[in-house]
């Protein structure tokens, strides 16, 4: 797959000169994260962005960076958002795309919520193709729906800087205050236990038939999301440098 090339250069590059400059002609790393809600897509696609130098792009965190500026695209997300529904892909397939084609996105990006339908999926694949680019990885964060469960009613957010931990799994330094920003964590209003069980069929019915998807392209690959999660990051640098 065409992602470990990069890889092992970006590596070298920072154990060498403790800088990044890619040239043009060597490869994007560009990842996609697949998995349940509360699979652990966050907290892996964070640790990726920081170890290979690439953008950490969550559709979720933009809408909830547009609620809490109070704009018009997040009152709109909101209304599906708290009731565990999909924001609707006339709207979050544009602010994707539009995202991916920013300059911090030369050198590739872990995309992290998106796609979750097949047309968002298909929108990517056309808007690359068009670039004469593809995705080089899919990697679904395997979780099954028990564990979920307990996960997020466990999760705390930062909604200032995005960063999620888990009261018992990955607490804060400082009980309900965020390592990065300082700011208050907070239990997301879509961490409730009737909006999860709504979250995860939505997911059932929408967003598992990219795993076919993917398999489908060849780039498809599957990490034990219930291991330990620093385990669960080494299993996926594994694989994105094999
Ligand atoms: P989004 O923010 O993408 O939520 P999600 O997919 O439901 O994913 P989560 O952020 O809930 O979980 P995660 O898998 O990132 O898990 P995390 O790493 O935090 O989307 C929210 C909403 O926005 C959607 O419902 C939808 O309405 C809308 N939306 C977003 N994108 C959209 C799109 N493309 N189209 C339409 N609508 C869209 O981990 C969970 C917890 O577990 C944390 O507390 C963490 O510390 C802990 N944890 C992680 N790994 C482990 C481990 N290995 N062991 C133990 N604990 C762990």
């Amino acid at each position: 797959m065409g992602g470990s090339f990069f890889c092992y250069k970006l590596e070298k590059r920072h154990w060498n000169h403790n800088i990044f400059i890619l040239n043009e002609e060597e490869e994007k790393m560009k990842i996609i994260m697949l998995g349940a809600p509360g699979a652990g897509k966050g907290t892996q696609a964070k640790k990726i962005a920081g170890k290979y130098g690439i953008p950490h792009i969550s559709t979720g965190d933009i809408f909830r960076a547009n609620i809490k500026g109070g704009t018009e695209l997040g009152m709109r997300a909101k209304s599906y958002m708290d009731q565990g529904q999909l924001v609707p892909d006339d709207v979050t397939i544009g602010m994707l795309l539009d995202r991916i084609s920013e300059a911090d996105c030369q050198n590739g990006y872990v995309l992290d919520g998106f796609p979750r339908t097949i047309p968002q999926a298909e929108s990517l694949t056309e808007a690359l193709a068009k670039r004469g680019e593809k995705m080089d990885f899919a990697v679904d964060v395997d979780v099954p729906d028990e564990a979920i469960v307990t996960r997020m009613g466990g999760r705390r957010a930062c909604l200032k800087c995005g960063a999620t931990y888990h009261v018992a799994f990955n607490p804060p330094k400082t009980e309900g205050v965020c390592d990065n920003c300082q700011d208050n964590l907070v239990l997301r209003e879509d961490d409730k236990p009737e909006t999860v069980q709504k979250r995860l069929s939505v997911y059932h019915d929408q967003t598992q038939p990219l795993i076919e998807y993917y398999k489908g392209q060849g780039i498809l690959v599957t990490v034990d999301g219930t291991k330990e999660l620093n385990q669960v990051f080494q299993d996926i640098v594994a694989v994105l440098e094999a």
